[in-house]
């Protein structure tokens, strides 16, 4: 039988660095600061970071915006620092994982400052000029054409216009991606996180997007028709390398969409936004999204319920504004339902949203944007910036609050992990049984060696939680209990509940 890949068998941990740990003292976190974190991580029991964009960048979007693909942003540390990082982390057992943007670099990157400075320049082909721009829109609202003042052309970027769309038609373009990730597999990485990858222009400009219910449906500068054979070109171009995980963002919450882009010939996994960006707490929806996961999803899916790009899920998914109990429910089952969990940081401690009040407290270019885009439009200053703090994404981006954890929260993350770290069930098996009963979800899964049944009850608490599950074998002590009554497991060597 194939060996199960490391990355199945492992929980992952979102290191969002400009918050994380500030190691100098300037507000920023850094890579001297997580290097002092090490032992927390590897104390949690992770096996994997993925650690956001640290590269020069002019921090447009925090990071997302790289001029030089090649080396670490000074704020950041050094190309010393980062190795240190990678040093520490292999030798807790924790693999590491990089963001990797390759559908747009900075403004500032020499290729589109060349490309820019010089109409004749070899990297202007590495970019999508026009005369005649489309319609297309930015995803963070306006126009995603910006005009270039002697030419007469316009640029494409399908962010902010300092973070300009490379041109994927341009076979150049993938051979400097490539010496990027060699150069990252020569530091040590384990593998990458890929940022918007179906975002890729692969197909150049095309056909104008439609207008549905006022706003604009991405129908054909995202998901284009060779994205499919260019991702399976970076794949096996990484895969020959050695063994690497690799991450897609997909940018979509349609699992349609999402399931397309992962296989063996492409990503290991994708992100489940499906499951993991709704925006209340809906066990009914949570099952059907688990549900179809479990019947059409080609390969694992991911757990995750909070990053740096959504509310985190204690304020989102809550009763209110903190709510532990319904926290540690939705963390039981991202830690025992099938798939690849990924933690972001802070959630160990409970950490809630920052609610920005006023503009001056959006930093996130997306919030910002919104804000100008809504103003252009004609509405009021105050109508923008309730337009600007909905779509801002500051909420889970303060600085951690290391000294000011919940312990109780974080032992139930330690406990939790470590539970599925030892139950091979847990980490690999396959559901046999998927229910919602009322507001209790329930499942089993099984190895060929080992059966678990878990019980995650989202509701008032209950005095036993297998009330809902058929079958007098599953009545019983409970082997682990969680919060109020919330969580349930019971394992068995044999096909029977102990
Ligand atoms: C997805 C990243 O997670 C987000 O933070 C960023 O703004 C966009 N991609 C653009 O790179």
């Amino acid at each position: 039988m194939k060996p199960i890949p490391w990355w199945q068998e492992s929980v992952c941990y979102q290191i969002y660095l400009p918050s994380f740990c500030d190691g100098n003292g300037d507000g920023r976190g850094d890579f001297p600061g997580l290097l002092t974190r090490l032992d927390h991580l590897a104390a949690l029991g992770v096996g994997a970071v993925w650690i956001t964009p640290f590269y020069p960048s002019p921090l447009v979007d925090n990071g997302y915006d790289i001029s030089n693909y090649c080396a670490v942003d000074p704020r950041f540390g050094d190309m010393g620092d980062f190795r240190r990082v990678v040093a520490g982390c292999h030798a807790r057992g924790i693999r590491v994982i990089i963001d990797l943007v390759v559908n747009h670099v900075s403004s500032e990157h020499p290729w589109f400052q060349d490309a820019w400075n010089n109409p004749a320049s070899p990297y202007r082909d590495y970019f999508i000029f026009s005369r005649q721009p489309n319609n297309w829109q930015s995803f963070f609202s306006g126009p995603a054409w910006t005009p270039e003042p002697d030419t007469g052309e316009f640029y494409y970027h399908k962010f902010a216009p300092q973070q300009v769309d490379l041109n994927w038609a341009n076979p150049q373009v993938e051979r400097e991606i490539h010496r990027v990730i060699d150069f990252w597999i020569a530091q040590g990485v384990d593998g990458f996180r890929f940022d918007v990858i179906n975002f890729l222009t692969t197909d150049g400009v095309l056909a104008d997007n439609p207008m549905e219910n006022g706003e604009q449906r991405h129908a054909h500068d995202v998901n284009q028709p060779g994205i499919i054979r260019a991702l399976q070109r970076l794949c096996r171009y990484v895969r020959q390398r050695g063994e690497f995980f690799l991450i897609g963002e997909i940018g979509s919450d349609d699992l349609e969409v999402i399931r397309r882009y992962q296989g063996a010939d492409l990503m290991d996994v994708v992100f489940n936004f499906n499951l993991g960006s709704q925006k209340t707490f809906d066990a009914s929806r949570l099952f059907a999204e688990l549900t179809a996961m479990r019947e059409r999803q080609p390969g694992p899916p991911t757990l995750f319920f909070s990053s740096h790009d959504m509310p985190r899920m204690i304020s989102r998914f809550g009763e209110s504004a903190r709510d532990v109990d319904r926290a540690r429910a939705v963390l039981a089952l991202q830690l025992t339902a099938h798939g690849v969990p990924f933690i972001f940081q802070g959630e160990e401690f409970g950490m809630t949203d920052f609610v920005a009040q006023s503009l001056e407290q959006i930093v996130d270019v997306q919030g910002r944007t919104h804000y100008q885009t809504a103003l252009e439009a004609g509405m009021t200053a105050e109508q923008a910036l309730a337009v600007a703090l909905e779509h801002s994404r500051d909420a889970s981006r303060a600085p951690l609050a290391w000294e000011e954890g919940d312990a109780s929260l974080r032992d139930d993350y330690r406990q939790l992990i470590a539970l599925r770290n030892d139950t091979p069930a847990l980490r690999h098996g396959h559901y046999t049984t998927l229910e919602l009963t009322d507001a209790c979800l329930w499942f089993s899964r099984a190895t060929p060696d080992e059966q678990v049944w878990v019980a995650i009850n989202f509701g008032a608490p209950v005095r036993n939680p297998w009330q809902h599950i058929e079958g007098e074998m599953l009545y019983g002590e409970d082997a682990l209990w969680i919060g109020k009554n919330q969580f349930f497991i019971k394992r068995s060597c044999h096909g029977k509940a102990q």
